[in-house]
């Protein structure tokens, strides 16, 4: 299951994500907000991690303006590995390399078109593992620090 939330900047890009994953027959949590609400997007990032690691989540979209406030704030969450992108390459390494479980989009930077094919890239792309696993368990490490 994606657990994807948004700002008031990103309620439409938020939307046609989730019409988009819903018609690829991928389970999608709505975490909000809607249409016309405000909220702060530190507060959506919480929500969306948490499911995630509580485990009610595999992964997580967030979409805030720019996507790097929500970056931010979930990047402080102990178990997330957020990533801003903006382009096809980074979406795929993201997965492949770092196994970030959080994509973050920036409404006001990326076009719908685009978006759907980084939420597409993000869902569909598997870790690779290997020498990756242990850079991956070197950042966890640093979340003792
Ligand atoms: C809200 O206006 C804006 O600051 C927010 O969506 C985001 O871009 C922050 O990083």
């Amino acid at each position: 299951m994606i657990a994807i939330g948004c700002d008031h900047a990103g309620v439409e890009l938020k939307d046609e994500v989730i019409n988009f994953l819903r018609e690829k027959n991928i389970e999608v949590t709505d975490c909000g907000i809607k249409s016309g609400e405000k909220c702060d997007y530190p507060d959506m990032a919480e929500k969306v991690c948490g499911m995630i690691t509580s485990g009610e989540a595999e992964k997580g979209i967030l979409i805030c303006g720019t996507g790097i406030g929500m970056s931010m704030a979930a990047n402080k969450i102990k178990g997330i590995r957020a990533a801003v992108c903006t382009e096809h390459f980074s979406a795929k390494y993201t997965r492949l390399h770092n196994d970030a479980n959080v994509l973050c989009m920036g409404a006001r930077v990326v076009g719908p078109g685009l978006a759907l094919e980084l939420a597409d890239i993000f869902v569909s792309t598997e870790f690779e593992g290997g020498r990756h696993q242990r850079r991956v368990d070197l950042i966890s490490k640093l979340e003792e620090k």
